[in-house]
């Protein structure tokens, strides 16, 4: 019989709304389905606004390994220097060379099996220039050591079509290729003919009582009066989406895929 790993792959964590749905859940998750290992998006993490030091420790302590970014990743300017410190912390490989910090990681899990992460941005109705994130994910995996079957791929895109393209373009190479960014979790979550899965949108944990997790006030007020406002981060009340994974640990092929959701009490 092959053994299998079970795996947690969250988006977007929107602010303290997020962080603290994740406090409160997340170890509570890892008991319930025996997961053994936890990956992020944390471009959101510090009030809507990148990531810092003590936000993503909250959200390590509270059980996740890895934690990705995107578009976000330098609006804390200290995060330049956290990037380095820390290799659970990754950014678009696709960033231009003199990116601080890393595309890709390999992190293990309690019992030994190592994990492969890679970030990736898209191109597509994205505000930023960066590099092509085809070549960038098979300069990664030309990189990783074959003896890693386990790969998780999240793509930080807007476009739907392009994070498409990236599942198909991995398929049979990696576990599991994912979108973030949106802020909306897609149901299309599939495992493709060479049993890499894939799915558009994991969504964000935060607010939906918001306009992807910013006051609903300022954004619609901007999309009114085209005036610039000042975003502010929801921070109560966030719902959790997540998918599952379970992935043969010989082939790295997923056996299963299943989307959660966790709405605590407003
Ligand atoms: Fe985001
Ligand atoms: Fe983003």
């Amino acid at each position: 019989m092959s053994e299998h790993i079970k795996l947690l792959v969250i988006g977007d964590i929107l602010g303290k709304a997020g962080r603290k749905a994740l406090r409160d859940h997340l170890p509570h998750l890892i008991d319930e389905h025996a997961i053994d290992f936890v990956v992020a998006n944390g471009e959101n993490l510090a009030a809507g606004f990148g990531t810092t030091r003590k936000v993503a420790d909250e959200v390590f302590d509270a059980g996740v390994h890895v934690l990705t970014n995107g578009n976000h990743c330098w609006d804390q300017r200290d995060f330049m220097k956290t990037i380095d410190e820390d290799d659970r912390f990754i950014r678009p490989a696709n960033f231009f060379p003199e990116a601080p910090g890393q595309g890709w990681t390999i992190q293990e899990t309690a019992l030994g099996h190592p994990v492969a992460v890679i970030n990736t941005i898209g191109q597509i109705f994205m505000n930023g220039t960066w590099n092509c994130p085809f070549e960038a994910a098979d300069q990664a995996l030309s990189e990783i050591p074959s003896d890693v079957k386990i790969i998780l791929m999240d793509m930080h895109a807007e476009a739907s079509s392009e994070k498409m393209g990236m599942g198909w373009h991995l398929d049979g190479r990696v576990s599991f290729v994912y979108g973030t960014h949106t802020h909306i979790p897609t149901c299309d979550e599939i495992i493709h003919t060479s049993g890499t899965a894939y799915q558009t949108d994991i969504g964000m944990t935060g607010s939906y009582q918001s306009i992807i997790g910013m006051r609903k006030e300022g954004a619609l007020h901007r999309m009114l009066t085209r005036l610039p406002q000042r975003f502010e981060a929801v921070d109560r009340g966030a719902t959790i989406f997540a998918t599952l994974l379970q992935c043969d640990l010989k082939t790295g092929k997923t056996t299963h895929i299943e989307r959660i959701k966790v709405n605590p009490s407003h």
